[in-house]
């Protein structure tokens, strides 16, 4: 097993026992395998927790050989814990790990973005996405997690995604300790709608 193998290993085991939120693998390799495919030069991460996903994303970007993570965790702790999990996979220079509230950190991202991970908490993915709209290049994909779980909590931004851009909803049959069955919106942004 490789050191990064390990590392990802551990932090979903610590999700685990700690009750820790994260993607889980089934919806992790689904997130894994959109990033192959678009190759995306700049990706955000609205809500880091302890950097599984992250994992996930900068294991894609590595494999295609290209393209970073700017990933955003309002929690301190938490973001100091993935930070350290990012330095012993041996993945920081990938990684650009900031703390604050994800809407106000978007606002201060003057790049191009191909893909955005919405990961936080529910009432602040439309919030997100406006923050970073004037950003987002025309294809570019955006995946909002616990669209399943968290539709109610989120409807502002899927009312807005459904009807003004290319979105699907994907299901997954998840093993975590705290959710089974959950759902992720995967949209085709479009600069003209
Ligand atoms: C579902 S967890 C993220 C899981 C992570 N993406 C993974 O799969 O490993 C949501 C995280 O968003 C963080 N969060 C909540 N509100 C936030 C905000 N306004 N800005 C940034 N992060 C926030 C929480 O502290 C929590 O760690």
């Amino acid at each position: 097993m490789t050191v990064f193998d390990q590392v990802l290993q551990e932090v979903d085991e610590r999700c685990r026992e700690q009750h820790i939120p994260m993607l889980g693998s089934e919806k992790a390799e689904f997130l894994a395998g959109l990033v192959r495919k678009v190759e995306p030069s700049l990706i955000i991460e609205c809500g880091t927790a302890i950097g599984y996903s992250g994992l996930w994303m900068i294991g894609a970007l590595k494999s295609v050989g290209k393209g970073r993570l700017i990933t955003v965790e309002i929690d301190t702790g938490r973001a100091h814990e993935a930070r350290e999990n990012f330095r012993r996979a041996n993945v920081q220079d990938l990684i650009d790990s900031r703390i604050g509230d994800a809407a106000e950190v978007l606002k201060t991202i003057r790049k191009p973005v191909d893909f955005l991970l919405l990961d936080n908490n529910y009432g602040n993915y439309f919030p997100c996405f406006q923050a970073i709209e004037s950003q987002l290049t025309d294809g570019a994909t955006v995946v909002a997690d616990n669209v399943g779980i968290g539709a109610a909590g989120m409807a502002d931004y899927l009312n807005h995604v459904r009807s003004h851009h290319e979105s699907r909803t994907h299901w997954f049959e998840t093993d975590l300790p705290w959710v089974k069955r959950d759902a992720m919106e995967v949209t085709i942004y479009r600069t003209s709608h």
